[in-house]
């Protein structure tokens, strides 16, 4: 049996760090104590006007393939999340593709699950590696979400950030990936999204993030402690012996909530919301190359990664590194 491991990580984050305090100054109406104690966001990072998610995506890119040990001409498989790409077409995935040289290369794509993205593109590559059509995958998610916030509605503008994460995953004979679940509900599409569209050469709708806030928040505690324990089942494995919980950066508080639900003390979830906001499908990784570059987590653990973003799409994956 083939089995597809995680070989590399890297993240990149765009430039200094802009804290709540920056925003009020930058003409928000908000402050740094309702944005902490809200989210427990304290600073993100914006992507200078211009740079694009692929740009990003090029230099946590690199950062996975140097830590795995490989050069970028053995890479078969690019899956990019994202729900900023750099053009309607093409993919961003071919775009970081292009950018690390590879020509005449395997399948370049993306995933578009918003905030789930990460986890959606783990559980396609997992499954491209086991069925062995593919032997290394780069998976990335990366996201200039700076781009479609409206600046005057600060019950969003403040929660978000721009950056990328990727990992290096590739076949191997010890198990890696162990299980993976992935969950998706249309009816919730209104709850968060971008209701826009470009026809004509023009905007048509509404080009900003958009979000019921409470709504997502329901949502999404449930989502993802349903979803770990089902990786866990899946997997045979105890909840106990997770090691590493590694959620979608969101909210410290949605984060607090699934981590009470799965009897998980805080000491074992990995936390960035606070450094680097939300953002999106770029979370999950850069929390996890955060961890795995602070030796938080290393050869031999267990980790749980999960996600939950507009769709709504939830899902989660076990890990064995
Ligand atoms: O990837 C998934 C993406 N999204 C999420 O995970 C978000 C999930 N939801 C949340 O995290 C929370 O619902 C929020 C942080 C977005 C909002 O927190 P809340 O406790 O649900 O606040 P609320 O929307 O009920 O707003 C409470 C008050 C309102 O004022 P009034 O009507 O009570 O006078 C808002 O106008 O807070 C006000 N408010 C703000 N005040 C200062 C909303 N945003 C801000 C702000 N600064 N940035």
């Amino acid at each position: 049996m083939i089995h597809a491991r995680i070989a590399g990580t890297g993240s990149y984050l765009p430039g200094e760090p802009v804290t709540n305090d920056d925003l009020v100054a930058r003409g928000v109406d908000t402050s740094d104590e309702w944005i902490t104690t809200r989210t427990g966001i304290r600073a993100r990072h914006f992507a200078e006007s211009g740079v694009t998610a692929s740009e990003l995506a090029l230099v946590a890119a690199r950062r996975a393939i140097e830590s795995a040990g490989r050069e970028a001409g053995d890479i078969d498989l690019v899956i990019v999340a994202t729900s900023t790409p750099d053009y309607i077409f093409p993919s961003t995935a071919t775009l970081v593709q292009a950018g690390l040289g590879i020509r005449n290369g395997g399948a370049a794509f993306d995933v578009q699950a918003v905030c789930c993205g990460f986890v959606y593109g783990m559980a396609i590559a997992e499954k491209f590696i086991a069925s062995g059509s593919h032997r290394r995958a780069l998976v990335i998610g990366a996201e200039v979400f700076s781009r479609i916030l409206d600046w005057t509605d600060r019950s969003t503008c403040v929660l978000f950030g721009d950056g990328a994460g990727a990992v290096v995953l590739e076949a191997s004979s010890a198990p890696g990936v162990r299980a993976t679940a992935l969950h998706a509900d249309g009816s919730n599409h209104s709850i968060l999204c971008v209701p826009g569209n470009v026809a004509d050469g023009k905007v048509i709708g509404d080009p900003f993030l958009r979000m019921d806030g409470q709504a997502v928040f329901k949502f999404a505690v449930k989502a993802l402690g349903d979803v770990a324990r089902e990786v866990t089942d899946i997997a045979g494995v105890p909840h106990e012996s997770v090691d590493w919980l590694v959620p979608h950066q969101a909210n410290i508080r949605i984060i607090q909530s699934t981590a009470r639900r799965l009897g998980l003390p805080m000491d074992k979830v990995v936390t960035t919301v606070d450094r680097h906001g939300n953002t999106s499908a770029a979370s999950i990784p850069v929390a996890l190359d955060c961890a795995v570059r602070a030796g938080q987590i290393h050869a031999g653990q267990r980790v749980v990664i999960e996600g939950v973003g507009g769709g709504f799409t939830w899902g989660a994956a076990l890990i064995d590194f």
